[in-house]
């Protein structure tokens, strides 16, 4: 059986690499597999929020997965918090994953910057949360943004590590799904940094609640470079980006990649449509397709987000529906690792 397991934490400013690299592969994959996603609170306290700002989000990201298009009756939306397996899970793997797979993880090294000391002990287990996450549901694919591969890697790892510490075939091995034409998008005001929530300039990413006006004046800003726009003999034979091409070149691949994913087009397509022309008039187009496809999105989000009650029935419902799943396999963990039955 194919189950899909993945999440977003709820750390405010959700942006369109959040939905070209996840979200939107979230709604295309609801129709082919059982689907389960969950707003990552627990991994969101693993830096500081402020208690209101963390209640916003959480019904922020639900927003987001509904109004793009993840049909509550038929996939789970759920918040992590509300379903104790997640935590009791990653205790247990806290016991499995070893303190040198931790301290590689890129993503910690970052987020904890020069002062390691200083950062959370939560932010350094953060991988084995989500190993739990995963495997409370025995999920068998992730779908995920290009930098989480390291943290999918880790999950891997744990679960096979479990199956042969208590020679049991417990859990699968996770295989991630890396959708589409932008799994990586980067700042629109530096190519060489992924687009992100906690970048402090609004002008490096495009908001999915963004009004029009906006995202025409993040686009016309974005960094690019005086050449004209590339032909489709850029590409490989296979019609993929080599990535000294995209290296030579990172803004400008950026906002061609971006608008691929949002037209569904292939790279060679878009690069036919554009050969030579001006970056300002590949600029106007990009303008109108974001706006055509992330208006309505970030509206909806909007309308959702004015009903509360609406949203938290929706995170009511999905965790009972969640909790039925994990529970049963912590249990059957529990039984493995040789905790008595209370
Ligand atoms: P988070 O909240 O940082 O990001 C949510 C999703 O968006 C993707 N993403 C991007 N994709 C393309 N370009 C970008 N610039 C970009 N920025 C973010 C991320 O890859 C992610 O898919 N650790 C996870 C949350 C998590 C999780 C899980 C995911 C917790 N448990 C279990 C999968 C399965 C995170 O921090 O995502």
């Amino acid at each position: 059986m194919k189950r899909i397991f993945s999440g977003v934490q709820p750390t405010g400013n959700l942006h369109l690499g959040n939905y070209l690299g996840a979200i939107r592969n979230f709604v295309a994959l609801q129709h082919d597999y059982e689907c389960i996603y969950c707003v990552v609170d627990l991994h969101a306290i693993t830096v500081w929020q402020e208690p209101a700002a963390l209640r916003a989000h959480t019904r922020e990201v639900t927003a987001a997965y509904l109004a793009a298009g993840i049909d509550p009756k038929h996939s789970i939306i759920f918040n992590q918090s509300h379903v104790s397996a997640h935590a009791e899970l990653a205790w247990i793997f806290n016991c499995v994953v070893r303190m040198g797979w931790l301290s590689r993880m890129t993503q910690f090294k970052e987020k904890a910057g020069k002062h390691r000391e200083n950062a959370s002990a939560g932010l350094f287990v953060y991988p084995s949360l989500m190993a739990a996450d995963i495997l409370a549901y025995k999920a068998t694919h992730v779908p995920v943004g290009e930098d989480q591969k390291q943290h999918l890697e880790l999950t891997r790892d744990t679960a096979q590590k479990f199956n042969n510490d208590y020679g049991v075939d417990c859990f699968p091995i996770t295989e991630p799904l890396i959708l589409g034409a932008a799994t990586r998008v980067m700042s629109l005001r530096d190519g060489s940094k992924k687009m992100s929530k906690s970048d402090p300039s609004d002008m490096s990413r495009i908001n999915m609640t963004d009004e029009a006006d906006a995202i025409a004046q993040k686009i016309r800003r974005a960094t690019t470079d005086p050449e004209l726009l590339p032909g489709p003999a850029a590409l490989d034979e296979a019609g993929r980006l080599p990535e000294e091409t995209r290296k030579a070149r990172p803004e400008a691949w950026n906002l061609l990649g971006i608008y691929a994913a949002l037209s569904d087009k292939s790279w060679s397509e878009v690069l036919q449509e554009f050969e030579g022309a001006q970056f300002s008039a590949f600029k106007k187009a990009l303008t109108e397709l974001a706006v055509d496809k992330l208006g309505p999105i970030g509206a909806e989000m909007k309308r959702l987000q004015a009903d509360p009650e609406h949203v938290d029935g929706i995170l009511r419902d999905g965790a009972e529906r969640a909790a039925a799943i994990a529970e049963p396999i912590l249990r059957e963990v529990q039984d493995v690792v040789g905790f008595l039955r209370p």
